[in-house]
């Protein structure tokens, strides 16, 4: 029999933690032991795995005796504090938050683009921001063919993409504004029902959002492309699951549209989805529950020489997270 492995989830009642159980299934992961961790809250619920209850348990210090591969995601505090807890204890960690992603001694890893570098890590391997991962699914396969300078991009994401109580949130607005009743805002900063926010994530001090900046940042690590240069704005819009990104990219190569996409068609995990002419395009409501991104909408940039203007959707709660996670935890 080949070999098994401990697993645990950190955050497993949470919109990624849920879904990290269901590809551990879903791909047949050797699971030999899973421990499935969360809040004080959650303790004593149970979650589905191959059909039976599993237990939830509260995260503590001695979490994690015996577990060989930790998948965090439960927030940056919680993989700041337990993830070295969990390295000590003999794990390999794979973290879903922004904690580690930047530091130059872990790895930050979409398997498709730098799988190699999962070998170069000391316990902690970092999975990528969910926008960013989706637009290098799309953008990646272009910068092998054409090689990337820059790109612009406006991000369409989903409210999942801040968790389970977001997604809530968006439910029960829409269900108030339709009772005639004021809508509760609790997780944005605004109301979501009916309305599009330019803001994701918290403001830095060039104008620009954290989680817009993560682009250029965890772009440049995971292409190995340390000049990459990336204008982001970043949307949150009524969408329960999926993320979409208009991407503007200029290359240093001449490009043309029949080679870029054969590129992206030749790439795993996704697909083109392109004829304008019987409306077809990638779109959330049709990523969503899927593993492969999706796009379309490729054309040639008529803003600059050398450029490829592309629509990509992606299942952030998958490919920006649990799917990606799983699929490091493979190559580990
Ligand atoms: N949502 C996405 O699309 C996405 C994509 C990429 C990365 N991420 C990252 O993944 C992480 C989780 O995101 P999410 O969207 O799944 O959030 P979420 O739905 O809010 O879930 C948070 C999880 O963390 C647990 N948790 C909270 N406080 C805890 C504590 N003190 N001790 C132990 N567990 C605690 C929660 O447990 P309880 O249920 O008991 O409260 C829950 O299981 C975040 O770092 C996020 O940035 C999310």
């Amino acid at each position: 029999m080949s070999r098994q492995y401990h697993v645990a989830i950190v955050g497993a009642t949470g919109a990624v933690g849920v879904e990290m159980l269901d590809v551990l299934e879903r791909r047949k992961f050797p699971v030999s032991k899973l421990t499935l961790l969360a809040s004080p809250r959650s303790a004593g619920r149970t979650l589905k795995f191959r059909g039976e209850d599993v237990p939830v348990q509260a995260l503590g210090p001695d979490s994690f005796a015996g577990v060989e591969i930790a998948l965090f995601s439960a927030g940056g505090g919680i993989s700041k504090e337990y993830a070295p807890l969990a390295v000590k204890a003999g794990a390999v960690v794979i973290d879903n938050s922004s904690a580690f992603r930047m530091d130059d001694d872990v790895p930050l890893v979409v398997p498709e683009i730098n799988g190699a570098d999962v070998k170069n890590h000391g316990g902690i391997i970092a999975n990528p921001n969910c926008t960013t991962a989706i637009t290098l699914m799309g953008l990646y396969p272009l910068h092998k063919k054409f090689r990337v300078k820059r790109v612009f991009a406006t991000s369409y994401q989903a409210v999942s993409g801040a968790g389970a109580q977001a997604l809530e949130e968006l439910r029960a607005q829409v269900s108030a504004i339709e009772a005639g009743a004021k809508p509760e805002v609790k997780v944005f900063a605004h109301q979501i029902a009916f309305n599009v926010i330019p803001q994701v994530d918290v403001f830095v001090d060039n104008g620009y959002t954290k989680e817009e900046m993560k682009m250029q940042g965890e772009g440049r690590r995971i292409m190995h492309l340390p000049m990459l240069r990336a204008s982001v704005t970043c949307v949150r819009v009524p969408v329960y699951r999926a993320h979409s990104i208009a991407v503007s990219a200029e290359f240093e190569r001449p490009v043309n549209v029949a080679e870029a996409r054969q590129a992206i068609e030749a790439f795993p995990g996704v697909r083109v989805v392109d004829v304008p002419a019987e409306k077809k395009y990638p779109m959330p409501l049709h990523v969503a529950g899927k593993d492969d991104c999706e796009v379309g909408r490729l054309r040639l940039d008529c803003a600059m020489d050398n450029g490829l203007a592309f629509w990509v959707c992606g299942d952030q709660l998958l490919k920006g997270a649990a799917l990606n996670a799983v699929q490091i935890a493979e190559l580990v």
